[in-house]
């Protein structure tokens, strides 16, 4: 009798689970709100050598010989080689080595480079070596370079003749036999005398757009792929530096790039456990470049300057400028813009059009500082403000919420950035999943009148570890659910960090990670990436019995239109361990289709994509079909989907 009825049950339990619909409305002639086309952006920092070491596609470390107090990092020398910095091509970057060949070749003289955690090189692809030289000697003197791999194998050599007292630019390219990515590279005297060399380089061929001062091709495209609105660019805690002196000077950033004076990295002593103390930035992704990635992105230029702060996580060893010395960050600023936008006949504009580009970069955001908190930031913000707002009113300024998300510095800076009534506020939250999946109401009843919301740094940390895995990415989707429903609030959003090599990086999780030779996107690219190419241009009311979906049951939901392309989008996310069935009612859609795309991304929970495994995690697209403008979605438990109708 007992069992009959626990079947009873069970059965009644079941029955009423796997029926349980879920109707959800979608208004389709109100849209709440527009969408602003640039919302979804990247933050891009040289942090775990994602510019020099990565997304730049320079193989030699040191190249210029000039990390402070180590002229020779990077470097194993033999015979004889002095570093000198009296006389070198460069001003600011001032030292150089000598190389003497004595007697006889029997030992030989010269270099060898380590490169990036070694060099990366593929079988059949050209190098392009470069380095500048004089020679007192009355004869030409040969210079060859050599690429070794990992097991002493040669993997291709090049000899180069040099000639003439005077400084010189030298090429030529060196093609490679094998593949490996922990070469080294050999640079000899291959003549008795003695020869000066500066700024030894070595460059794939193949860069992004084949630039020669170019950028890592797989890196670059995988960043085009997520479509970016915006680029933020250069940082981070990079930006105010580790003191003011080693901040972030964008104009030591740009002209020809031997003379960029080298600067050291503020992440290379950071963490204990995590000490790279050959960590510099060489500056040949400089803003020049970053201008440039920005056009060849379509995304908008959101460069960040310095507002008088060094990094205030370095404690009791921050540092302020005084504020009456404060005008020179200022003018940086306003430098800036006529760099990034006036015309090629103005100072800076002219340095911009010598650098090959006349047209301006019609950079239209300008942040300043990073995450600045205390009782002066606002005070330093104000004096930005009024000389931006007099000479550039049409520059959007975006002012800063500090490092966290909430509490009293939170609470003191928000009010602070709306009476100076900067366009938008920097929030930056690196937070746990269960943070991200409650803020998906976050944005629900802020201020409608006030500056606009750029969150501009988020990743969901999970906890015991802090991993790439599928968890943080449904998060961050279901978190995004609330970022759209809000679009009126939030106009930007980006995760960060963006790139990290996997020999070498400070901060985890990030969006791709490297080696020297591969990439792998994380899933929590791919939730940027569905975000950013189906953002659509309105946003259209979504309820569930007149309520916002934000983790009913588990389930979060927000559709927008896309006007351009006459598609309804919804987005939704199961973080429940059950199927759900949603059915989407289209309130006023008269456009009737037969089908709809649906793209899904679902895995494991502790799932992660590995540059073994890169495609573990993908979105999977499948075609539904529709009738009468029902959308009856089953929604995977623990799964993402975006349905395009
Ligand atoms: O993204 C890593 C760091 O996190 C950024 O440099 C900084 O802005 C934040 O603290």
């Amino acid at each position: 009798m007992k069992k009959t009825l626990f079947i009873f049950w069970v059965f009644i339990l079941s029955f009423s689970t796997s029926f349980a619909q879920y109707e959800v409305q979608v208004e389709t002639k109100k849209p709440t709100t527009n969408i602003q086309s640039d919302m979804y952006g990247i933050f891009f920092e040289d942090i775990n050598f994602g510019a020099d070491g990565g997304l730049y596609a320079e193989l030699v470390k040191n190249r210029s010989f000039d990390f402070t107090n180590s002229p020779l990092m990077g470097w194993n020398t033999y015979g004889l080689v002095s570093v000198q910095n009296q006389g070198g091509p460069f001003d600011r970057n001032p030292h150089y080595v000598k190389l003497t060949n004595k007697y006889e070749l029997l030992t030989g003289t010269g270099l060898i480079n380590e490169g990036f955690k070694g060099i990366g090189v593929k079988e059949g692809e050209n190098y392009r070596f470069s380095f500048y030289a004089r020679s007192k000697e009355n004869k030409s003197m040969k210079i060859a370079a050599e690429l070794i791999d990992s097991k002493n194998n040669p993997v291709g050599k090049i000899e180069v003749e040099v000639y003439g007292k005077e400084w010189k630019k030298y090429q030529g390219l060196l093609t490679a036999k094998l593949s490996d990515a922990h070469c080294q590279l050999n640079v000899s005297l291959q003549s008795l005398g003695e020869v000066d060399l500066e700024h030894i380089s070595l460059f794939p061929s193949k860069t992004w757009k084949s630039r020669e001062n170019g950028m890592r091709e797989d890196i670059a495209q995988a960043l085009a792929d997520l479509k970016p609105g915006f680029f933020r660019f250069p940082g981070g805690c990079i930006v105010e530096g580790n003191n003011l002196a080693t901040r972030y000077q964008w104009k030591n950033t740009i002209g020809p790039v031997e003379n960029r004076p080298v600067n050291e990295n503020r992440w290379n002593y950071e963490f204990k456990h995590k000490f790279f103390p050959d960590y510099f930035q060489s500056y040949g992704l400089g803003f020049f470049e970053y201008f440039e990635l920005c056009e060849d992105f379509s995304s908008e230029p959101l460069p960040v300057l310095s507002c008088g702060f060094s990094c205030q996580f370095q404690k009791g060893r921050e540092e302020i400028v005084p504020l009456d010395s404060l005008q020179a960050y200022i003018d940086d600023a306003l430098d800036l813009i006529e760099f990034a936008n006036g015309s090629a006949s103005s100072r800076w504009g002219k340095i911009r059009a010598e650098m090959g580009h006349p047209a301006p970069f019609n950079m239209k955001y300008l942040a300043i500082g990073n995450e600045q908190w205390g009782p002066l930031y606002h005070i330093y913000l104000e004096a930005f403000v009024k000389q931006i707002r007099k000479k550039y009113p049409e520059i959007k300024i975006i002012g800063g919420s500090g490092p966290d998300s909430e509490g009293a510095e939170f609470e003191r800076l928000w009010p602070q950035m709306k009476s100076l009534k900067v366009d938008l506020v920097d929030e930056h939250f690196y937070r746990s999943t269960d943070w991200f999946l409650n803020a998906a109401t976050r944005y629900d009843n802020y201020d409608r009148k006030g500056p606009k919301v750029f969150a501009g740094e988020y990743a969901c940390h999970t906890s015991p570890v802090k991993k790439n895995n599928f968890e943080s990415a449904l998060a961050e989707a279901a978190f995004l659910t609330g970022v759209e429903r809000n679009a009126d609030v939030v106009h930007l959003a980006a995760y960060a960090p963006l790139l990290a090599h996997v020999d070498a990086w400070q901060w985890n999780p990030n969006l791709i990670w490297f080696d020297n030779m591969r990439l792998v996107k994380s899933p929590n690219y791919y939730v940027q990436q569905l975000y950013s190419h189906y953002m659509g241009t309105d946003v259209l009311k979504t309820s569930l019995k007149g309520k916002p979906l934000a983790g009913q049951d588990g389930i979060y939901a927000s559709s927008v239109i896309d006007k351009n392309k006459g598609q309804i989008i919804i987005k939704v996310v199961n973080t429940s361990t059950s199927e759900k069935d949603l059915v989407f009612s289209l309130i006023d859609y008269k456009q009737s289709k037969s089908q709809a795309k649906i793209i899904s991304l679902k895995a494991e929970m502790d799932a992660e994509n590995t540059l073994d495994n890169p495609f573990a995690i993908v979105p999977k697209e499948e075609i539904l079909s529709i009738k009468d403008n029902k959308l009856n979605l089953k929604i995977e438990a623990q799964s993402f989907v975006v349905l395009v109708y």
